[in-house]
């Protein structure tokens, strides 16, 4: 058994080259660890607080010195001597030391850089790949019925609008789903193959797609939304791939910035320049559904329109998978909301809204009794940490959320599911299509 004997923290940058936090953590043993915290722009209220220095003389107020210095001061001289293998225990000490309800006070991106790297270490200490670690913590976590390993299917940013392109576009992401790929690397090639049809689409109708968006896909100026999916659709189509059979579309509506809580409204006015109530943006995104072959919507009302949430997956549900990102941010308790009132049907995992390893387990763990799907997601704000990859496929989520085909803090995480599939050996179990058709 070996024990946490260092914690080192320090400020690096992340993929906009904002600050955030990395922490390395060593057992007695000499196992080494190390995470980096992703951040988001399209943030939801109700997400775990990252601690910025607020200094604007660094990074705009974006420093995040006083969260690493926490790690050193204050988690470290509390958490040191723990068995690395004691996840849970380590992340209950964290939230109890932070002592507030949002991890304000020493930072979500302080708490969860300790908590990853702290899994990272175990992994290494034992000898294991990390996703082979997480899964032991995750079968303790439900049970040996746990399924076992399973490589996700990917849902892949072609395009980008809202906050990760300069609000181009009124939905903040449109992507594919590879949903005829027989392995992860087939998904990945027919992925591979869209992306680059699109490009050329984009360029030939001169929608200005030489800059990718944050998270790596094209960021067009496009005259309406529609047409974002309806180039994903020209490509599949020109790759010799069949639209709902081969691939299917997801979007983030990322609804929750369109929505003017004074009004009670939703303003698309980057290309609609249009106002619906909720029950407006509901008959919008089934006439969406009707036209094209939409598999899932993420975030199609707001983090608190609760009754509208309501009402879209009673005409939706059935037929489409609806995910909660801002609406659930990775909480148990917002999650058991949802499932009480019937609301969404699936739940974005994202290790920093929650802010600890064993929180997010347990959102996991209410998604599988609750029959929600669960997608795993990267941030907007990325680094080359892979972790999710591996907590993706150690959970048996079914589906990962990672970005576009460019960009390395992306590929870091679809080349380690590669490297992941080809450990797991032959015939490796891959979620595929049944992951998200209902
Ligand atoms: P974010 O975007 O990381 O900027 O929040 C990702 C998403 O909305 O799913
Ligand atoms: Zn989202």
């Amino acid at each position: 058994m070996s024990r946490l004997a260092k914690l080192v923290a320090r400020e690096v940058l992340d993929s906009r080259g904002q600050p955030t936090v990395e922490v390395e953590a060593s057992g007695d043993d000499g196992a080494f660890g190390r995470a980096i915290v992703p951040a988001g722009a399209s943030t939801g209220r109700h997400e775990a607080k990252e601690l910025r220095d607020a200094d604007a003389r660094r990074f705009g107020g974006r420093g995040v010195r006083r969260a690493v210095a926490g790690v050193g001061a204050e988690i470290a001289p509390a958490v040191l001597g723990i068995d690395l293998d004691d996840q849970a225990g380590l992340d209950a000490r964290l939230v109890d030391l932070d002592g507030t309800p949002d991890k304000g006070r020493l930072g979500a991106n302080a708490i969860l850089g300790v908590s990853l790297a702290v899994a990272h270490a175990a992994a290494a200490s034992k000898g294991e790949e990390l996703y082979q670690h997480l899964h032991c913590l995750w079968r303790d976590h439900v049970g040996a019925d746990a399924a076992g390993p399973t490589v996700p299917l990917p849902m892949i940013n072609m395009i980008s609008g809202g906050l990760h392109a300069g609000a181009n576009l009124d939905f903040q992401d449109f992507l594919m789903v590879p949903v005829g790929a027989a392995d992860f690397g087939g998904a990945l090639e027919m992925a591979s193959a869209v992306y680059r049809a699109l490009g050329a689409i984009l360029r030939e109708s001169g929608a200005e797609a030489a800059l990718v968006a944050d998270e790596g896909g094209y960021g067009p100026k496009l005259r309406a939304d529609c047409h974002a999916v309806e180039r994903i659709l020209e490509a599949v189509v020109a790759c010799g791939l069949e639209p709902g059979r081969d691939v299917a579309i997801a979007l983030d509506i990322a609804s929750s910035r369109l929505f003017d809580p004074a009004a009670g409204l939703y303003r698309l006015s980057a290309t609609a320049n249009d106002v619906f109530d909720s029950a407006g943006m509901i008959d919008l995104l089934e006439h969406w559904t009707r036209q094209f072959p939409i598999a899932s919507i993420e975030d199609g009302l707001a983090e608190d329109d609760w009754d509208g949430w309501a009402a879209l997956t009673a005409r939706l549900g059935g037929r489409v998978q609806l995910i909660g990102d801002d609406l659930f941010v990775t909480r148990t308790d917002r999650l058991l909301l949802g499932v009480e009132r019937k609301v969404a049907n699936a739940v974005l995992v994202k290790v920093n809204q929650v802010g600890t390893l064993t929180e997010t387990f347990a959102t996991l763990a209410l998604a599988r009794r609750s029959g929600y799907r669960a997608i795993v997601s990267a941030r907007s704000g990325e680094t080359e940490d892979a972790t999710i990859a591996d907590l993706a496929v150690a959970v048996g989520a079914g589906q990962i959320k990672i970005g576009s085909l460019a960009r390395s803090e992306r590929l870091a995480k679809y080349n380690r599911l590669l490297r992941i599939t080809e450990h797991l050996g032959p015939n490796p179990p891959f979620a595929g299509r049944s992951a998200i058709e209902l």
